[in-house]
């Protein structure tokens, strides 16, 4: 039985002592007694597992356009998931975002590039000299962005509802990730056929570039038949080139009979 230090009597405890000395103990370490073997039996405390590094995901752009365009269940809602779009470096420069013009539902849909300044002040895609002579060209075939007449009228957007400084072309990523909400559009618009303007248009729609040899005839994209055509802005810098744009609308007009 152990016995508490204040229970001894001198004589025990100055004979405890001397035998310690005897024993060769230089020290007095602590006031209690400590009982090492019991120690030992205690097991020791594990050493402590660093947690493992906390990974945070880069976002993928694609995927996430992918994700919100498919939520959107109708043209609205399409515009609002667009405008919120938080990965495209164009948005932080633009004045408005330029979502559609024209009428949902009607047979023709076209898509064009990116808005420029005239477009990127009112919010509406081809306002601007390059929309006039869009609506010119669409007028000689009976086409118009209003007409009240569904089967007349066009529905307009463009691969990129941003406009780009300095009116460049959009980058190759740029146009990756307005992808997903360009096909969900082209899906809840659904029109009869597309006419895609310029090289930006051809590329995000075919997979393509290369106007001057894709147009003068029809190819297929996001399942409907699509014209690629010269872009109006070119037209008026190479009047010449009118020629052949007129050959593209006869046979939309064609093709809409
Ligand atoms: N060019 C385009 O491609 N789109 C516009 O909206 C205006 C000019």
């Amino acid at each position: 039985m152990e016995r508490d230090a204040c229970d001894l009597d001198f004589e025990t405890a100055a004979a405890m002592l001397a035998w310690q000395v005897d024993l060769g103990v230089l020290d007095v370490v602590g006031d209690a007694p400590l009982n090492r073997y019991e120690l030992e039996a205690v097991a020791p405390k594990p050493t402590p597992v660093a947690a493992p590094p906390v990974v945070v995901e880069a976002p993928d752009p694609v995927a996430e356009a992918r994700a919100m365009a498919a939520a959107a269940p109708d043209l609205e809602t399409l515009a609002e998931v667009v405008a919120d779009y938080p990965h495209c470096e164009l948005k932080r420069g633009a004045r408005n975002t330029v979502f559609c013009d024209g009428r949902a539902g009607a047979r023709v849909m076209i898509v064009g590039e990116a808005p420029g300044r005239d477009e990127d002040m009112q919010g509406r895609p081809f306002v601007g000299r390059a929309g006039q002579m869009l609506d010119r060209m669409l007028a000689a075939i009976g086409l118009a962005r209003d007409n009240p007449d569904i089967t007349r009228a066009v529905y307009i957007t463009n691969v990129m509802p941003w406009r780009p400084p300095q009116n460049r072309d959009p980058t190759k990523e740029e146009v990756a990730m307005m992808r997903p909400f360009l096909s969900r559009h082209i899906e809840l618009a659904a029109p009869d056929l597309l006419i895609v303007l310029g090289n930006t248009s051809a590329q995000a729609v075919l997979g393509k570039t290369g106007i001057t040899r894709l147009r003068g005839t029809w190819h297929e994209g996001f399942g409907l038949p699509v014209r690629p055509m010269l872009h109006p802005a070119y037209l008026l810098r190479n009047p010449a080139a009118k020629r052949e744009a007129w050959a593209d609308l006869l046979d939309i007009q064609a093709r809409l009979t």
